[in-house]
This record gives structure tokens, sequence and C-alpha cells, in this order.
């Protein structure tokens, strides 16, 4: 059993959790998920690790309330138990050798984008953030990637915080004040990320997305992550999350995504630009 030790609302139904699991936080790296289990005979939700301390052991998660799942985890408060918490699953972000990269985040995904600009400036790349939400209330962890970044841009749709616009505005101009840049990395709805690597593809720089948000229960055996990357199958629990941007067939994944969407387990989308 795994004790919650801080509940925290970050923004409308957008709440992030602390949790005792000093085995995860002990191996958890940035880019890696954990499966967890309200009860025992509760639906299974992948979760990606939004931070982690391993000194207190303990495991940061940040997810959006859309489902039943999430509704029962939602109502467990601080000092209440988790029943199963599983991980770190999936592969790291592969960070090394990187001297000069951005990070865009959008909407919820920046809950997975943050653990790796923390992990980049860790090891002393040069990192820049662009994150992006719909409006002023969806704004979440700004701080966060604020104290973690050499230099951050926000950006919303409708202009009611940070600049008005989407984040491939942000990013497009990051890139063109930034030649030497070795790798992007996108988290966020799919579009987004399609968005992204369309841009990154004219400047030829690397990119990395996660497909994180396609998981419905991260095991590998429901089929619900499968994506095409480079004309192969793969599946985001398993081969991923993250995956060469410029090869996922972003289009399938929508589609499929589509279908899915109404599954109870589905915790990380937001359609957004
Ligand atoms: Fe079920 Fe990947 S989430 S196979």
């Amino acid at each position: 059993m795994y004790r919650i030790v801080l509940k925290e609302t970050l923004a409308t139904a957008v709440v992030k959790m602390t949790v005792e699991a000093p085995y995860v936080a002990r191996k958890a790296k940035a880019g890696q998920f954990i499966i967890l289990r309200v009860h025992e005979n509760s639906e299974r939700i992948p979760l990606t690790i939004a931070d982690y301390n391993r000194e207190d052991g303990l495991i940061t998660i940040i997810y959006q309330v859309v489902g039943k799942a999430t509704m029962d985890l939602n109502n467990l408060e601080e000092g209440d138990f988790i029943h199963d918490f599983v991980g770190p699953l999936g592969k790291p972000s592969e960070i090394e050798h990187l001297k000069k990269a951005i990070v865009v985040g959008g909407g919820v995904g920046c809950a997975i984008a943050y653990p790796v600009v923390k992990a980049l400036a860790e090891q002393n790349t040069e990192v820049f953030s662009v994150v992006g939400f719909r409006n002023k209330d969806l704004v979440i962890l700004e701080e966060e990637f604020a104290s973690h970044s050499d230099k951050m841009v926000l950006m919303s749709d409708d202009g009611s915080y940070g600049t008005k616009g989407f984040v491939t505005t942000g990013l497009e101009t990051l890139l063109e004040e930034h030649k030497d840049i070795d790798c992007v990395f996108a988290i966020g709805p799919i579009i987004m990320m399609k968005n992204v690597s369309a841009v990154t593809k004219k400047y030829g720089v690397k990119t990395v997305v996660s497909m994180n948000s396609i998981m419905i229960d991260g095991t590998g055996m429901c089929g619900g992550c499968r994506l095409t990357v480079g004309g192969e199958t793969k599946f985001a629990c398993v081969d991923g999350p993250e995956f060469d941007g410029h090869l996922v067939d972003f289009d399938e994944a929508q589609s499929r995504n589509n279908i899915f969407k109404n599954q109870p387990v589905h915790n990380l989308e937001e359609d957004k630009d």
C-alpha cells in the first residue's frame, strides 16, 4: 500500500499527488511511467512520473479527472493509501550528451514535459521551454518550468496569459534565434506534437515526442497504444513512450485515439493546437 502525502489541485480538474513509493523513486528517470490501481479490483491507470525525490522516496503524479478510474483516484485524500503503484516502466528519455535543447509542453502534457526539463537542467544542458495552454486558468507548473529553464516562453491560445498564440509560434522564434539546438522534445496533444514535428522538420532538428496520451492500461496487452513509426508497428507502452517525431504517423494515431477516447482510462489528453 502506498500512502498519499500530498494532494493539490493545479487547475480545473488537474490534480498533483505525491505518493510514498521508495522503490520506484530510487530508479525513476524522466520519461518513465507508473501503473496504479486505486483498489484491488480497480482499473489500471498508467501515469507518467511528473517528479521524484530519491532521498525521501516520493513520486509525484499529475492527472486530469476524466473518467471513473481517475475519479476514484481523486476521491482519495492525503493520508489515504493507493493499492498498487508499479514502476518505473517504459524507456527513460534519452538526454545524455545534449548541449542545447528545447522542451515543448502543451496543456496537461506539461506534467510529462517538466521532468525532462528538470533532468536536462541537472546535467547542465542549456534548455529552453515553450509551454502552451488554452487560457490562464489552465496554466500549470509555471514556476517549475521557469526555475529549471534558461528561458521559458509561455503561450496561451486566447492571450489571457503570456504571449497569445500556439506553442509552434514560440518554438519557431527560438529555432530562428538558436541554430545549434540538438533536440526538441514535444509532449502534449497529438495535434500539437504533429505541428511541432512539422516545424522542426523544416529546420532539420531532431524531435522526440511522447505518445503517453494514447496508452490505455499500460500493460502491452490491450493494443490500445498501437501506432506506426517509420512504417513499423510499435506500442507506446512497450516500445516507448518516446519516439522520433519525424517518423510517427500522427493522423493514424489521432484516429485510433478517437476510437479509444471513451475508454474508461484516458488520462492526459486535451485537444489543442
Ligand atoms: Fe495497452 Fe499499450 S497501453 S498495449
